[in-house]
């Protein structure tokens, strides 16, 4: 089986694939989060995700999320010349910002301007392209449509993510949806959503044998440990936990220098970590509360000191 650690703005940055790397395994994939190239001026945080030295060591696929193919084009042959050798179209987005300039999921309901930019990116594209894609805008409807329009290209892969745009992230994932595809796709289709246990990765991996490619996101977040355990591998340990956690406020601290400016997003990761342990959610308030570095050190010790990692640590 093939893990890979979804593509998550404000997570799967260049350096928390490092620190990750360094403190877990079994996962064979990264993606970026959605890289948007743009005309004349490159944004500096897309530079900064793709360099080679930020990557080293590392299977990463680039994403992509453009609606325009000369710039998908362009970006292509740089992420060639820095060695990469797949990049990943985003037609899943689902946020308001993105559809409103006709990107992404937005695609799910124009399948003749999806036909037209496939077309264009599919003739030129120096490298081979694999899709991670919703089942449909706002209803089902289209959906037979848009898998005949995936199956008249050469895509490397399909990721399904079996919800509509307007499900956004709630609902549960649409297992019949995702049948479907996996029966009518002539492009090989890999899975992602809502696979949060390792029971669960068992019960998709015996019901969809065929599937190679797995691909987890926010369970991956909370639990770090969540493919060991699902190839049979040990259950996080606090002790282990907290080695990466060490390792993520250092890294933090270096790359965003300015004080105390990096615990806001230390704090967003604690939206999923409060998950893993026993009265989390309460344990976690003072950590939220921390603005200095000297008082989130001293909640976090205090959790270290004052719980336990639970039976089940998983964001359910
Ligand atoms: C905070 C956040 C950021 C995300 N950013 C991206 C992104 O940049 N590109 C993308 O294709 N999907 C993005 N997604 C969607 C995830 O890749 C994934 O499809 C989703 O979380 C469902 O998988 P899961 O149930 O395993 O979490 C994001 C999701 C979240 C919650």
């Amino acid at each position: 089986m093939i893990y890979s650690y979804a593509p998550m703005e404000g997570i799967t940055t260049w350096w928390y694939r490092q620190v990750f790397s360094r403190h877990f395994d079994k996962i064979d994939r990264y993606y970026t989060f959605f890289l948007t190239p743009r005309y004349g001026n490159v944004m500096g945080r897309d530079v900064r995700e793709l360099i080679n030295e930020n990557n080293q060591g590392l299977n990463v696929i680039p994403q992509v999320m453009t609606n325009k193919s000369d710039l998908f084009v362009d970006f292509v042959r740089d992420i060639k010349a820095k060695g990469y050798e797949e990049v990943n179209l985003n037609l899943g987005c689902p946020m308001q910002t993105v559809v409103g300039k006709q990107r992404a999921s937005w695609f799910l309901a124009h399948p003749e301007e999806l036909e037209r930019f496939l077309d264009e990116i599919f003739s030129s594209s120096q490298l081979p392209i694999s899709i991670k894609t919703r089942v449909g805008f706002d209803s089902l409807e289209l959906l037979p449509r848009l898998v005949d329009i995936f199956n008249n290209y050469p895509i490397k892969e399909l990721i399904v993510h079996p919800r509509l745009r307007s499900d956004f992230y709630k609902n549960s994932v649409n297992m019949e949806a995702f049948d479907f595809v996996y029966k009518s796709s002539k492009v090989p289709v890999g899975y992602n959503g809502d696979l949060f246990t390792p029971e669960s990765v068992n019960d998709f991996r015996t019901r969809y044998p065929e599937v190679e490619h797995i691909m987890l996101g926010r369970g991956l977040i909370c639990n770090p440990a969540l493919a060991r355990l699902c190839e049979g591998g040990s259950q996080l340990t606090i002790e282990e936990f907290f080695s990466f956690h060490s390792d993520m406020q250092r890294t933090m601290m270096n790359i965003m220098p300015g004080g105390d400016i990096y615990l806001d997003r230390m704090k967003e990761f604690w939206w999923y970590w409060c998950r893993l342990f026993e009265d989390g959610e309460r344990l976690v308030k003072s950590i939220r509360k921390a603005r200095k570095t000297i008082d989130y050190n001293c909640a976090v010790e205090k959790l270290f000191n004052n719980t336990a990692i639970k039976q089940r640590p998983y964001f359910l």
